[in-house]
């Protein structure tokens, strides 16, 4: 890839999964599991191109609502990837995060979860959230809350400290696959001024080479912030 403006933090709303696998007349768990191995491989490659951050939707707080048969069959990657593929993800060598409201979990996997936090706790050159269960309505509420639980006011830093996010840069890019246009209660607070990116390529589907497309094209974008454009 050409020398370009690299974003510090990329995000990910992995939409497809179910119309990938359809396409192929295989099961929408069929999509899923392959959704979860492209994550591991256009992360890893996020981070070498130089990407500090990156953050994936995984499941929304809307898709608990999904059929039991898709929830089992989306709790059993779960466990997976943070149990006995575990290596998968230490192997990127980041310190990986989960956000959202992981008590839906069976206790096992949120031990495991929380075991796999502190493991990569020592990386310190780069940070992979994953958000499982994660509303950004229900986690603006939730900040509202503690702010009105410690009886004060808040400005915008420290309102962002109430956030999952507390202490993470914004995402400069956010990438969508799948061609839906929207952003389904994602990162709602924190993407104020965030570039959006789709794609109509479905989340398995969605190469290294789709990831340096949309990087080139937030590099040769203008963020104006509400600014005047320097000459
Ligand atoms: C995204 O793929 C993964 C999750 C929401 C868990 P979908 O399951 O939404 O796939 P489509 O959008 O139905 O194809
Ligand atoms: C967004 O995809 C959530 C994730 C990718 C985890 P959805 O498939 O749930 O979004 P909608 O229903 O099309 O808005
Ligand atoms: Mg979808």
């Amino acid at each position: 890839m050409r020398r370009i403006k690299l974003p510090v933090h990329i995000a990910f709303i992995m939409d497809g999964n179910g119309r990938w696998a359809k396409r192929r007349f295989r099961p929408r768990a069929f999509g899923h599991r392959a959704g979860v191995q492209n994550m591991t491989k256009i992360c890893t490659h996020a981070f070498k191109l130089g990407v500090r951050i990156v953050t994936v939707y995984a499941l929304s707080t809307e898709n608990l609502s999904r059929p039991k048969e898709e929830l089992d069959e989306l709790f059993d990657l779960i466990r997976t990837y943070f149990g006995k593929k575990r290596d998968k993800l230490l192997e990127m060598q980041v310190k990986i995060n989960v956000l959202g409201d992981i008590s839906v979990l069976p206790e096992d996997v949120q031990r495991d979860i929380l075991e796999v936090t502190e493991e990569t706790a020592v990386f310190s050159e780069g940070l992979f959230n994953i958000c499982i269960n994660y509303g950004a309505r229900q986690e603006i509420v939730r900040a509202v809350n503690a702010a009105v639980s410690y009886g004060r006011f808040v400005d915008e830093a420290s309102f962002k400290d109430l956030l999952s996010t507390s202490g993470v840069p914004d995402p400069d890019l956010i990438i969508r696959t799948g061609g839906e246009v929207r952003l389904s209660n994602f990162l709602l607070y924190q993407a104020a001024y965030s570039e959006l990116y789709f794609s109509k390529k479905m989340w398995p589907e969605f190469s290294k080479r789709d990831l340096e497309r949309a990087v080139e094209n937030y590099s040769a974008r203008d963020r104006r912030y509400g600014n005047v454009k320097e000459s």
